[in-house]
């Protein structure tokens, strides 16, 4: 294990966000979460992150650095796509920052500047800057939301090559279900505010081998979508 939440609380003045959340993250492994819009899925990793704290309640894990791609592109306006993907990693080299700007396809827009680029372009260069940074927990709010069908695809393609090559572990915030399916080891589903996890879904088919048409995860999609009705309730 290398993440454990215990009886978290999180409010925002008289709101109650995360109400006694408990999880544990293991190494190695896709978490997705999945739930309602604002039940406090950027709450909570930003407390994991430790850009916010709770208002009670424990965090164990190690000594670890979390790369972290935000709901919001959050570049830097004044420093152009490469610059902005060096940035976190003074040590890459200039070799590798080219080769994820190619692999989140990029390429020719390097000397762009944040303002240049489109919501998706700006998504892709904080996606190539999480990974640049390399840290040893990936965080990751909804990082595909502005991207079309295909990239989509693409991107969920390069980060599982990325995760088979250095089996670091991912919490990864979607709205999407079939994103999660394609991704997650676990999914858990968040109940509206306060939230906690609703349900917990183990996604066994090998995820480097996974086909939407699966009957098994066709089974835990309709799962889903049927315990996302009653969320909360
Ligand atoms: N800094 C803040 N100050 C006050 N309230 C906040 C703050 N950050 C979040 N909230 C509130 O906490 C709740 C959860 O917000 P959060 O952004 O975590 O939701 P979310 O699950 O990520 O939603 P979405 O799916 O829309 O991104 C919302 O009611 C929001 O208004
Ligand atoms: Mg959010």
């Amino acid at each position: 294990m290398i993440l454990k939440l215990d009886n978290v609380n999180k409010s925002f003045n008289d709101i109650d966000v995360l109400k006694d959340f408990s999880m544990k993250i293991y190494s190695k492994e896709i978490v997705c979460i999945v739930g309602p819009s604002g039940c406090g899925k950027s709450t909570l990793l930003n407390i994991i992150s430790g850009l916010i704290q709770p208002c009670s309640g424990k965090i164990k894990h190690g000594r670890f650095n979390i790369s972290y791609v935000f709901q919001e592109d959050r570049l830097l306006p004044w420093k152009n796509v490469y610059e902005n993907i060096r940035l976190v990693n003074k040590d890459s080299s200039r070799e590798k920052c080219m080769d994820f700007i190619s692999r989140v396809g990029l390429k020719g827009f390097e000397g762009y500047y944040p303002s240049e680029l489109s919501g998706g372009m700006r998504q892709r260069c904080s996606i190539a800057r999480a990974f640049n940074y390399e840290g040893d927990l990936l965080l990751m709010d909804e990082p595909f939301k502005s991207l079309d069908y295909q990239l989509r695809i693409d991107m969920i393609n390069y980060l599982l090559k990325l995760w088979d090559n250095t089996k670091k572990s991912i919490i990864f915030v979607t709205h999407e279900i079939d994103e999660a399916l394609m991704l997650g080891d676990r999914i858990l589903l968040l109940s509206t505010r306060p939230s906690k996890i609703y349900k917990e879904f183990i996604v066994q088919n090998d995820k480097m081998d996974r086909s939407l048409d699966d009957s098994s995860l066709m089974r835990i999609r309709n799962d889903i979508i049927h315990s996302f009705q009653h969320k909360g309730k």
